[in-house]
Formats: structure tokens, sequence, C-alpha cells
């Protein structure tokens, strides 16, 4: 105990032990050590243990190391420390084969015959580092010749619409967890018949007393016909939720009251009320809305 090596083999050990129990404790996303709380303790149990045994070992070495004689001992100790001196001579070796020069001393064997005012030139092999890099770059031409050019396996469009596909893929995922993130740009018809009822809910509960529960109009305009004041689609009604109508007409922002998946729900609650038709509707107002993905220009 108490060499850095220790240290070392109790933190890697519980590093593994820990990574081990979790690998075939967990079935499903969440953790064993969250569900199964008591299973720290286990690990903590397996830490212990092993710090135990590193104690004892280290006292055996000791005492054997104490029963030795004197010669024994040196010896020992001569031996440890030329393992210690040794400790990172392998990188320096690798270190020289990579570079594949020559000691100093043995330069005179390389040394080319000419000389220019006292400079002379040595003839190195390439360094083995670079070689096989450049090794490396001819397997990978030849595997890359073969299967794109003469087995054809995929081509830049179609590894883009591949990319393209799996990014469309990932803003789904992206987009049940983030519902709540939306704004008057990204919003999209919601479509569920669950933010169906949210938004029938939230219309019936805060809108309707102006816009009358089918949509036909009061105080607010009529919200069933094409004609729209502050701009028809999903993304101007969105907008005219959020931030409210013209100043002094009545209809407030509501983006204070209601989160923004609230707003996208009654929004396309809205948006089902279009050529409805009620009885007694309110007669239209502002214009024809046509284009249904474009916000309106602010005035
Ligand atoms: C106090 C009455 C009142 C309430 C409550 C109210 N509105 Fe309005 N709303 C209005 C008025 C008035 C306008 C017209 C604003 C204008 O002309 O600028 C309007 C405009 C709108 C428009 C734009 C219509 C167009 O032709 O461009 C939409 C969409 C709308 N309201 C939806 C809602 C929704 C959804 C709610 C509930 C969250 C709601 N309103 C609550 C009074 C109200």
């Amino acid at each position: 105990m108490r060499s850095i090596t220790s240290y070392f083999r109790i933190l890697i050990f519980a590093g593994i032990s820990l990574y081990f129990l979790n690998w075939i404790g967990t079935s499903g996303d969440v953790s064993i050590f969250i569900n199964q709380p008591w299973l720290w303790s286990i690990w903590g149990g397996l830490i212990f243990f092993h710090i135990s045994c590193e104690i004892c070992l280290a006292a055996i070495s000791r005492v054997i190391y104490n029963s030795l004689n004197l010669e024994a001992k040196e010896k020992y100790d001569a031996r440890i420390a030329l393992k210690k001196a040794n400790q990172f001579m392998w990188i320096k070796i690798y270190y020289k084969a990579l570079l594949g020069s020559k000691n100093i001393e043995e330069e005179s064997e390389i040394i080319l015959d000419h000389n220019y005012d006292g400079i002379q030139e040595l003839d190195n092999d390439l360094p083995p580092w670079w070689k096989y890099g450049f090794y490396f770059t001819i397997i990978f031409a030849v595997i890359y010749l073969v299967r794109f050019e003469i087995y054809n396996d995929y081509n830049q469009d179609e590894e883009y619409e591949l990319a393209v596909a799996e990014a469309m893929i990932e803003i789904e995922e992206w987009k049940k967890t983030a519902k709540d993130l939306v704004d008057e740009n990204s919003v999209i018809l919601l479509t569920d018949a669950s933010d169906f009822n949210a938004g029938k809910d939230i219309y019936l509960n805060n809108c309707a007393v102006c816009h009358k529960s089918d949509g036909g109009g009061g105080i607010g305009p009529n919200l069933t016909d094409n004609y729209w004041i502050l701009g028809g689609g999903i993304k101007n009604i969105f907008k005219t939720i959020a931030d409210g109508g013209r100043n002094g007409k009545g209809m407030i922002a509501w983006k204070n009251d209601l989160k923004p998946l609230e707003i996208a729900q009654v929004a396309s609650y809205v948006m089902s009320f279009e050529n409805t038709n009620p009885l007694e509707s309110k007669k239209s107002e502002g214009e024809i809305w046509k284009d249904a993905e474009s916000l309106k220009e602010k005035k």
C-alpha cells in the first residue's frame, strides 16, 4: 500500500467494478444504481475488500523483506532501483524506432562524400512513421477505388440523402421532447387527439367569451372563415395569441398565461374551425389569407 501504483490499482478496480455492475444489472434506460440504491453499498464493500487485500499484500512483502539478510536486501533494492529507472524506457525506444534516425556516433556510416564549404549531407532513411503512413494511404486508395469506383457502393448524393433522412428522424425525436420550445417560426399544426382536446379546453376556458365556443365571433372576430385581420395559418395564429392583437382592440397577449405548447394547442384548435360556417357567425373581417406558411409583415 501507499505506493502510487496501488492507488492506481484501486481507482481502476473501482471504475471497472462500477461499470461491470451497471452493465449486468441495467436493463433499459435507467441505471440499476438509481433503481436499486443499495447496490452502492455492495460496490463500496468490493472496494473496501480490495483495499484490505492491497494492505495485506504490502504487509506480507514488508515482512519478507525484513527477514532477508543484508546482502539480499541490497540486491533487492538494486533491482527495484533499476526497474524504476527503466520504467519509461519503452517510450524512448519506440520513439527512436519511429524516427529511424542514427545516433550521432554512427553518423559516419551514412555520411555522403561531398562537402560544400564544410556542409555535409547524411543519407538518412525515410522515418518509419512517415513510411507506414504512406503505405496506409496506398492501401486506403486501393480499397476506396474498388469500393466506390468499381462496385459503386454509394455516391455523394446518396450519402447526403441518408444524412438528411437520419437528421429528420432525430428532429422528430427531438420535437417529441421539445414541444414546449416552439415559437411562431417553428410551430406546426398539432394533429394528435390529445393536443386537440387540450386546445379545446384552453379555448373554451379562455377564448370562447369573445370568439364564441364555435368560433363564430363576438367581441373578437370570426375565426371560422378564410379572412384574417392579423394573418392566417398556424404561424400567424400562434403569433397573434402569443403577442396579442392590435393595441386597444381587446385581444391580449397570452404568452404570460399560456405555455408555448398550450398556445400551439389552442392555435391548432382554432385552425380546425376553418370553413365550419356556424350559425349566427360574425361578418368576415380582414383579408383572405392564402399563404399558409408565411408570417404576416409587422405593421
Ligand atoms: C377579451 C376578448 C378576447 C379574448 C378573451 C380573446 N380574444 Fe382573440 N381577439 C379579440 C379581438 C378583439 C381580436 C381582434 C384583434 C385585432 O383586431 O387586432 C382578436 C383576434 C384574435 C385572432 C386573430 C383573428 C384575425 O382575424 O386575425 C385570433 C387567432 C384570436 N383572437 C384567438 C384567440 C384565442 C386562441 C384566445 C384564447 C386564448 C382569444 N383569442 C381570446 C378578442 C379576444
